[in-house]
């Protein structure tokens, strides 16, 4: 027995039992062996949304909520969105540590050699309606491309992990550049390799005509916004990977799964969600009316609130910063005077402070997309071109780890005992 245990008292049999503690946790499995009566199947824990289950052992992304801190592989998020380019910050989620010159520039090679997408992907996009939702054709694509790739089944090879990994990474940009030009019913731009990542997604994005004039600190601030969103630990999409990815489907699969997953206003969605909110209120004077309907219960204040982050979000932190970057070149958003406001009143309202409602990641980030010339509806796109690096480290993470299985949660039965069939006639 290691030295850190757990006593555990049945008041129903009398009978106590000890179990090891191991990194702050129990296992819900060493509670099977408490049992009342024969055949029960032993205690179980019951954690609607996993409010306090570890589903894993990860050594990918350290968050402490309540001081709010993000790290990544140890690295403080401040100093990676500072120093790292998003292909450095992928290497370093996927890899583990950060690159050499040499390894990162082999990286960023192999990347570049896989940019171009199958001659019939364009055919396949023209198939959505011209007001299909991004998110729905991004999550859509990305889940075709394993009937491209069919290689991408042998998840135990390590080599054809690398291939997939290089794929999905390379060929993201491609996909969502291709889904915003058929937003908006523009002919596709193919890639151009002698461009850098975000150089090379922004191209494909807006050139109109062959041209495009780059503004460097417009890429470097969409750069620094990836960065900030590249992995969150086990947040929803991230276990979506995680949980489609146990039964041993193919990446693009189970990435496809954590797309859907970040599709939800309560998660990525909240980006567009913000704005649409920022747009019912349409003015500074509705905001203390705005807040107080939210406090009636009257929906939530979107791009507030995180389940981890007690106080404020680091991340929504170096945001604001980068807002300050992008207004300066693009003018001021007008919406960002009732954000502002609606900051300010909730920071100081009781009905937030008391249930530790900071801004989250998505508060200020639409602002910035929408002032890039970005549209509302692919905000959350662009969170999913951030977030790929760490759904794939962390589904590597998942299938190199020898405790996982297929992830299966048990349940509590509450329907009716056993009855017997009804005819139709009775009914
Ligand atoms: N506005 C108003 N009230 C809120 C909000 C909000 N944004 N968020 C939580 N609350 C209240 C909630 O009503 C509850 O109050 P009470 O205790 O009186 O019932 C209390 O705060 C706790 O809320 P919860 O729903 O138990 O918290 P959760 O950890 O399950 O939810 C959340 C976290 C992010 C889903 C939630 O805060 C929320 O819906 N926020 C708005 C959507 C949003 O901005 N999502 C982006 C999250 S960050 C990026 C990402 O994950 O993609």
């Amino acid at each position: 027995m290691p030295s850190e245990t757990l006593t555990i008292v049945d008041n129903r049999t009398g009978r106590d039992y000890e179990v090891p503690i191991a990194d702050g946790t129990i296992r819900a499995t060493d509670l099977r062996q408490i049992s009342a009566k024969e055949g029960d199947g032993g205690l179980m824990s019951y954690d609607p949304a996993y409010l306090n289950t570890s589903s894993c052992r990860s050594a990918i992304t350290y968050i402490d909520g309540d001081a709010g801190i993000l790290r990544y592989r140890g690295y403080p998020i401040e100093q990676i969105a500072e120093e790292a380019s998003f292909l450095e910050t992928a290497y370093l989620l996927l890899e583990g540590e950060l690159p050499t010159a040499e390894q990162l520039a082999a990286w960023e090679g192999d990347v570049r050699t896989h940019t171009y997408v199958h001659t019939n992907f364009p055919k396949f996009l023209d198939g959505f309606r011209y007001d299909a939702h991004p998110m729905g054709m991004l999550l859509g694509a990305i889940g075709a491309l394993s009937t491209f790739y069919p290689d991408a089944k042998h998840i135990a090879d390590a080599e054809s992990r690398y291939l997939q990994r290089v794929r999905l990474i390379a060929k993201m940009p491609t996909i969502a550049a291709f889904v915003f030009r058929h937003s908006r019913g523009l002919p596709y731009v193919f890639p151009r390799n002698d461009l850098g990542y975000i150089g090379n997604y922004v191209n494909m994005t807006f050139e109109i005509g062959g041209r495009h004039e780059p503004n460097p600190v417009l890429q470097r601030a969409l750069e620094i916004l990836l960065i900030l969103h590249a992995d969150h630990e086990q947040n929803c999409s991230t276990s979506a990977v995680r949980s489609v990815g146990s039964s041993h489907v193919d990446p693009f699969s189970a990435v496809s799964a954590g797309i859907a997953a970040l599709y939800g206003p309560l998660h990525g969605g909240a980006n567009e969600a913000v704005l649409v909110m920022l747009d019912e209120i349409g003015d500074v004077k509705n905001v203390p009316a705005f807040i107080e309907s939210v406090k009636a219960g009257n929906g939530r204040l979107m791009g507030f609130g995180h389940r981890v982050y007690k106080s404020y979000d680091p991340r929504a932190k170096l945001i604001k910063k980068v807002a300050d970057q992008v207004f300066e070149q693009t003018g001021l958003n007008p919406k960002l005077e009732i954000a502002l406001e609606l900051e300010r009143i909730a920071l100081e309202d009781e009905y937030f402070v008391s249930r530790k409602l900071y801004p989250n990641v998505d508060f200020y980030s639409g602002l910035i997309y929408q002032a890039m010339g970005y549209p509302t509806d692919y905000f959350t796109v662009l969170f999913a071109l951030g977030r790929l690096p760490g759904w794939i480290a962390q589904w590597e993470e998942m299938l190199n780890d020898s405790e996982q299985k297929i992830s299966r949660p048990r349940q509590t039965y509450v329907g009716h005992d056993v009855r017997d069939f009804v005819p139709m006639s009775n009914r």
